[in-house]
């Protein structure tokens, strides 16, 4: 797959003035370790919100880039700090409409769009309320975020409603993976030049993207900034393992093949192989990062089935051959994924322990426009049974379709290839759970400065 002829990547020292006017961690993601996320609901007159933020000291991408360079692996590095705003927190602050980011689902609020999540009032504290703005630190040093946590409890007080922790969370190899134990974060976008340059392979997969489908200008200003999806996701941790073994004795795998279950629950094994590449049994154990591939050898679903959780999202060019829209249109669905691990079960990275509740994934993405990329990903991919094909059935790792508002739930029964090569059927879904999460968008460097005289 090619990539769009007129596509500008991001060059550090000639887009420099851009870089200094956006928040850091959109177009490239942190590398830190631990992340805290601070939920706040504004209670002082808006003037003094606004001095408030207009101090906080926002790592721009541009300040992201220069720390990341000279950073030599053990020294301390500048704390990272994202700002983002909600609709509520613009309409606090005192913006009028025309200053407000437009995007409608942003403005109307996660809690009422059509996900297939459970009620507001299931969710978490404080997810089931309505929040103005999160701050997100990042760092490698508990300690170090634990003292400036002190001080913004100073310097808030009451305004903080809620505190989240991440942790990053590594396999045996230092790879970074989520609590069902799959290396995540393989496959981005890829907006910078020189990152772009070092990505060894992309004969068939091509991951440049345009910035413009994480940028958004801000209104009534020459800035960019980006909307940001954040959703805590529960895992069940027990329930995945269990359904994983149950469903390669369905399909037939001995102990030393039971892994292939699992990738093509996922579409990758669990040190990353994508699943429509395997060949033979000890592929599945190689450590793989190998993201150059698409599935149009694969134009059956006979070697990664369509639900795999990393067809459903990012299908490769499915749209193309289901229903002949253009590469370029399914590539615009993309989202910049910045997600961090939490852990509120003590497991502390012991993969042999299962967790039912309380581990997951804090799911955060950047992009243009909410509707058209994670919405579209979430509903008319991961949430559809009919996507790529009818009957396909729900990613059976975030699909959720029971709650639908058009009546028409229910998860179609999902196909798997058996070893012996006939197809069985059964219906994996339900292994997390929505807790709660919000529309922000990041507005850029330049509108914390003129916080005071811009509205
Ligand atoms: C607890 C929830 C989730 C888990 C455990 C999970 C796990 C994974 C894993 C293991 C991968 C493969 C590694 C990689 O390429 O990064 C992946 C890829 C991906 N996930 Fe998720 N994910 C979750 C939630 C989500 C959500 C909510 C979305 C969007 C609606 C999403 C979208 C994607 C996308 C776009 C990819 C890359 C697919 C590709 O380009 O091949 N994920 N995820």
């Amino acid at each position: 797959m090619s990539s769009k002829k007129d596509l500008q990547l991001i060059d550090y020292e000639k887009d420099r003035d851009l870089l200094k006017s956006i928040q850091g961690n959109i177009l490239n993601k942190h590398g830190g370790g631990i992340e805290l996320f601070v939920f706040l609901k504004f209670v002082s007159s808006s003037n003094d919100v606004s001095i408030q933020l207009s101090q906080l000291d926002i790592t721009s991408a541009w300040e992201q880039y220069q720390n990341s360079k000279f950073y030599k692996g053990n020294e301390s590095i500048k704390m990272f700090i994202g700002c983002y705003l909600t609709y509520n927190g613009y309409k606090y602050l005192g913006f009028n409409d025309s200053h407000i980011p437009k995007n409608e689902a942003f403005r109307a609020g996660m809690h009422s769009r059509n996900l297939g999540d459970p009620e507001r009032s299931e969710w978490e504290e404080p997810y089931n309320c309505d929040i103005d703005a999160a701050l997100i630190l990042i760092d490698d040093s508990e300690k170090d975020l634990k003292d400036r946590l002190d001080e913004l409890k100073q310097a808030w007080g009451s305004s903080i409603v809620g505190i989240q922790w991440g942790h990053k969370l590594e396999n045996e190899h230092g790879q970074t993976i989520e609590h069902f134990g799959y290396v995540d974060g393989i496959s981005q976008p890829i907006f910078l030049k020189d990152q772009y340059e070092k990505v060894a392979s992309k004969d068939v997969w091509d991951p440049a993207a345009s910035p413009s489908i994480v940028l958004e200008k801000e209104p009534q200003s020459d800035y960019f900034g980006s909307y940001l999806v954040f959703r805590k996701l529960e895992q069940n941790v027990k329930a995945f393992k269990d359904a994983e073994e149950r469903l390669a004795n369905t399909l037939g795998f001995s102990e030393e093949t039971e892994e292939v279950a699992g990738a093509l629950i996922v579409g990758r094994f669990e040190h990353g192989l994508p699943v429509v590449k395997f060949g033979s049994v000890p592929d599945a154990v190689r450590v793989s990062e190998d993201n150059d591939f698409d599935y149009s050898l694969d134009p059956e679903g006979l070697r990664c089935p369509f639900h795999a959780h990393i067809r459903k999202t990012n299908p490769r060019g499915d749209s193309t051959r289901s229903f002949g829209i253009t590469e370029d249109t399914e590539k615009d669905h993309r989202i910049a994924r910045r997600g961090i691990t939490y852990d509120e079960a003590d497991r502390n990275g012991d993969l042999k322990q299962y967790p039912e509740k309380g581990v997951g994934l804090l799911f955060l993405c950047f992009q243009r426009d909410i509707i058209n990329q994670f919405e579209f990903i979430q509903q008319s991919w991961a949430n559809n049974n009919d996507f790529p094909k009818p009957f396909t059935g729900i990613d059976p790792v975030i699909g959720q379709n029971e709650n639908r508002e058009d009546g028409k739930g229910g998860v179609a029964e999902q196909k798997w290839r058996s070893i012996k090569g006939d197809q069985q059927c059964s219906s994996l879904a339900g292994f997390v759970k929505m807790k709660g999460g919000e529309y922000f968008f990041a507005p850029s460097i330049e509108f914390f400065k003129n916080l005071n005289t811009k509205k």
